[in-house]
């Protein structure tokens, strides 16, 4: 319990997409909890990490970790160090992390040591690939929360066939609630597509980050002379892994394709809108794709957001430039969406959870 008689909670950020998750959730916790951010340092370009404290209005964090890039190993274990630290210091009731990727791990398996009770958000997400880093991430942090909010029907049921019931609330997409806020924003706010001087529908949108495409020259290779090939203007915001994996693979784009940087949200978010398609590989994007009523060429062979596809609104493509070819040519969608996601206010219910087990845990004496 923090001095002004709150809950406390130690959020754990680290990577582009928990930021934005944060964005929905941390302005809605200032009134309830006291709430305080920890950044791993995960990511750490001024268009991977500042940006979005900036313009979501994220509020700063006071700690920052600096564990940026190496390997899985030396970074997860370079956090778990300084974050043990840190829950030294704060003592929270709570410490809560997003997703799947390094940094949630690192926070949680951190907190669940120290017996402080773990919140994981976007929990039950299964692609059932375990050479992913991040189902890894995903299966071992809910095995250590003691609350996890489930986005999706499916990811109660992949929680329930692991045999974890206790704690799981269904509770919808916190990205659901922030696009609905955020999209009006961008509208008004981005002037992004007047800057690369782009129309509305005449181009494809396309980021690339996943390791399992980086990673492979087979794979990259098949991805780049698809779009090379599909006679479609693509605009291609570069993560820095995939910038540095083309360049030392000698990959070359064609004329078709626009490469610029990785962009703020609200940027991202017009452009998104905007697209005629959306090619990636992202999970956060196919999500916002469907959002946005814009379909979506996953370049992957399996999603944890099955409902997208199950719904014809994505479709997976893998990493083959035919398959890819073709869906940029064909792919059209013909259902209406359903509604899978929630009804946008998933974070006003994760408050009242977390309220609600506030009140039941014993006080920690140290
Ligand atoms: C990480 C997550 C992934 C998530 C993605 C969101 C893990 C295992 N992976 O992948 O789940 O989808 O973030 O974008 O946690 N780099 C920079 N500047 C930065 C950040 C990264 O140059 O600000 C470069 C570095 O060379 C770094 C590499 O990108 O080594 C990979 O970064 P890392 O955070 O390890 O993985 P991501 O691919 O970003
Ligand atoms: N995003 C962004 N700028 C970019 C690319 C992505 O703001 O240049 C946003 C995107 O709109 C989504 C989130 O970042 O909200 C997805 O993050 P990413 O694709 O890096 O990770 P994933 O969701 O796959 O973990």
């Amino acid at each position: 319990m923090s001095a002004m008689g709150k809950l406390k909670i130690v959020t754990i950020l680290g990577a582009r997409p928990q930021f934005i998750k944060a964005a929905a959730v941390s302005s809605v916790f200032s009134s309830y909890f006291e709430e305080v951010l920890v950044h791993t340092g995960q990511h750490y370009d001024p268009n991977m990490s500042a940006v979005f404290f900036e313009e979501l209005n994220i509020p700063g964090p006071k700690y920052h970790l600096n564990v940026g890039s190496g390997s899985h190993g030396a970074m997860t274990g370079a956090m778990l160090t300084e974050i043990e630290k840190v829950l030294e210091i704060e003592k929270p009731d709570f410490v809560m992390v997003y997703g799947d990727t390094n940094s949630t791990i690192a926070g949680a398996l951190a907190a669940s040591k120290l017996l402080y009770p773990v919140i994981h958000v976007e929990a039950g997400l299964r692609s059932f690939n375990k050479a992913m880093p991040e189902e890894q991430n995903r299966i071992l942090t809910d095995h250590i929360s003691k609350i996890l909010f489930a986005p999706t029907q499916t990811a109660l049921q992949n929680l329930k066939h692991e045999g974890i019931t206790e704690g799981v609330h269904l509770v919808g997409d916190v990205m659901y609630d922030g696009i609905l806020h955020f999209s009006k924003i961008a509208q008004e706010k981005s002037r992004i597509l007047e800057s690369l001087n782009l129309e509305a529908g005449s181009f494809l949108l396309c980021t690339i980050h996943r390791a399992e495409n980086t990673n492979s020259l087979e794979r990259l290779t098949a991805i780049v002379n698809g779009l090379n090939a599909c006679n479609e203007l693509v605009v291609l915001p570069l993560h820095p892994r995939t910038l540095k994996y083309m360049n030392d693979y000698g990959l070359k784009l064609a004329d078709n394709i626009r490469v610029i940087d990785p962009l703020g949200y609200l940027d991202m978010v017009r452009l998104e809108s905007s697209a005629k398609k959306i090619v990636t590989d992202s999970g956060g994007i196919q999500k916002e794709a469907f959002f946005l009523g814009i379909p979506c060429i996953t370049l992957r062979e399996e999603t944890e957001w099955v409902e997208t596809v199950e719904n014809g609104w994505n479709i997976l493509v893998g990493a083959e430039k035919e398959k890819l070819v073709e869906a940029i040519q064909q792919f059209e969608p013909e259902n209406e969406r359903g509604n899978y996601f929630g009804d946008g206010n998933s974070v006003g219910k994760m408050t009242k959870i977390i309220q609600n087990f506030g009140a039941e845990i014993p006080v920690r004496n140290s």
